[in-house]
Formats: structure tokens, sequence, C-alpha cells
């Protein structure tokens, strides 16, 4: 099938990277079911052509059913699905509140589930289909004060190691992106902060670190670019990592002390 009749749904895709996904897979042709909380704010690119704006609350599965439902009166048909939307809970775990916590894993990967169990159905009967999951470089790696995301990143990475061999039979491909630092609202709009008074210097740390870092990192293009790769390569390739190979290459080659020592001393400004 050409590209011009291809369809994907992005969820998450009023800002960033999921933004960028879908005009990038917009520019290439495709149908665009660019799914949003909020669709009253979206940007004037959702205007053109071949672009449906559905509102889908990951953590509202009816929600979900409903933009799922609408992207097939419109397009007929979901070829990619991208499981984008997420934002990390950032802070102390003994500071995180139940509520809190549970709120990460509804977004991060209870709506992510709902998510794919809503479209693996149309895609089991189409006979073709990819489901493409973002996850981090923090689904692999974990850094200081982000326990909570990191755990839904990494649960996320098992979830679609495992599922990958049981939709190979129904020509379903599972693929992962895990992008490095990217310049979002992620850092500074994107996240939820947990406290604890035994923290505060830490946080006050990891904080200007993150703030610091921020308008150093790259755009979301590469990311989109990566995700629309992964959509249209064929290959069996489970993981990509836009921004990310560095990190992954500098945690295999270093001793683990070492390792230890500059994640502590970059993030926490100490020894310890
Ligand atoms: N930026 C990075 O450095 C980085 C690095 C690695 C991985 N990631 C991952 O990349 C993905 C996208 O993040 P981003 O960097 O593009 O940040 P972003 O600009 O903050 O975008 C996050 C998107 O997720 C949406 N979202 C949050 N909760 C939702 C919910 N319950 N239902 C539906 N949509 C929801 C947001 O919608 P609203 O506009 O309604 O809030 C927004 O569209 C996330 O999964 C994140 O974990 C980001």
């Amino acid at each position: 099938m050409s590209s011009m009749n291809k369809t994907v749904l992005i969820t998450g895709a009023s800002s960033g990277i999921g933004e960028a996904t879908a005009k990038y897979f917009l520019q290439k042709g495709w149908n665009v079911a660019a799914t949003m909380r909020s669709p009253i704010n979206a940007g004037d690119w959702t205007k053109a052509d071949k672009v449906i704006c559905p509102r889908l609350d990951v953590t509202r599965p009816e929600t979900i059913e409903i933009a799922v439902r609408e992207t097939l009166e419109c397009f007929g048909r979901i070829d990619v699905l991208v499981n984008n939307a997420g934002y990390a809970l950032m802070g102390p775990l003994e500071g995180v509140t139940p509520e809190q916590l549970e709120r990460q894993f509804q977004t991060n990967v209870f709506g992510l589930v709902s998510t794919i169990q809503t479209v693996l159905p149309i895609l089991r009967q189409q006979g073709s289909g990819t489901i493409i999951n973002v996850t981090s470089i923090g689904g692999r790696l974990a850094f200081p004060l982000t326990s909570c995301y990191h755990a839904t990143k990494w649960a996320v990475e098992g979830l679609s190691e495992s599922l990958r061999y049981e939709l190979r039979r129904f020509n379903i491909q599972v693929k992962i992106i895990e992008p490095g630092g990217i310049k979002t609202n992620f850092i500074n709009h994107g996240s939820a902060w947990a406290s604890h008074p035994n923290y505060s210097d830490m946080v006050k740390h990891v904080k200007d670190f993150s703030e610091g870092l921020n308008n150093s990192l790259p755009g979301p293009e590469k990311v989109a670019k990566t995700i629309y790769k992964a959509a249209s390569d064929r290959s069996h390739k489970l993981r990509y990592s836009p921004h990310g190979e560095v990190f992954f290459f500098m945690h295999a080659i270093l001793p683990d002390s070492l390792w230890r020592y500059l994640v502590t001393r970059l993030m926490l400004g100490s020894n310890k």
C-alpha cells in the first residue's frame, strides 16, 4: 500500500515529540489522527486535509474507544499506533503520594495498555500493523529522583519486548523508541514533582541541572524521523534510540563505580 493511504494514530500530539511526529507523517503523505486531551488548543497545522484531532485522554478508556472509532470512520484503517503520551513524576520516592504514583502509572503504563488493547483487534483484522511505544533512555538506564518515571518506562520496555513475540504471527510489529533528552514541554512544564524535606538539596540540584540542560537539548525533529523510520523500515528491529546511543554506550563500557560517580557528580553536585 502506498504511504498516501496509510494512517497513523498518535497519542499526546498536542506538543513536543507527538506534535513533531504528527507533522512529519503528514509531510510524508500519511493520514494522521493527532489525538490529544484538548483538541480545542490544537495548532493551525491540524487544519490540514488528512489530519483529524480526536480527543483522547489515555487515562479515560471511553475517549480511546471514541477516538479510534472516529479515526476508522474518517480514514478506514489504522496502520501505525504511536503511544507517545506521557509525563515524568520527579522527586524523592519517600515523598511520593499514592495519588501521584497512581496517576503516573495510569498515564504511562495502564493508558498505553488500554490504547494497545483497543487498537489491536483492528490491526489483527487488517493482517498488519505496527505499534510504536515511546519509552526513553530512562527505560533502560536510571537517574536520581526519577524512580517512579523509570519504573513506568522500564515496565513499557518489558511489555513491548514480550508483546512482539505474541504479535508476530499476526504480522504486527512492536517497536520501542528510546529518546535521550529532548527540548519539549517535558522538563519544565510536563513533569510533576514529589517533595520531602530530607531531600530538598538534592531536588534543587536536579531541578537546576535539568533546567540548565533543557536549553542545550536538541528539538524533537530527529525523534519524529526515527519514529517514521520505525514505522516504515519493515525490519524486525525492536529498539531505536535517537540522541540516546551515547548514554547506552557509556553505560556499557564504564565500570559501574565510574558511571555512578559521574551521574552523582553531574546531577547531584556531590560525591555521594
Ligand atoms: N523530552 C524528553 O526529554 C523525553 C525523553 C525521553 C522520552 N520522552 C517521552 O516522550 C513522550 C512525549 O514527551 P515530550 O517530550 O514530547 O513532552 P511534552 O511536550 O510534555 O508532551 C507530552 C504529551 O503527552 C500528553 N499527555 C500527558 N498526559 C496525557 C494523558 N493522560 N492523555 C493523553 N495525553 C497526555 C500531553 O498532553 P497535554 O498537552 O494535554 O498535557 C502532551 O501532548 C513522553 O512519553 C516522554 O516520557 C521525552
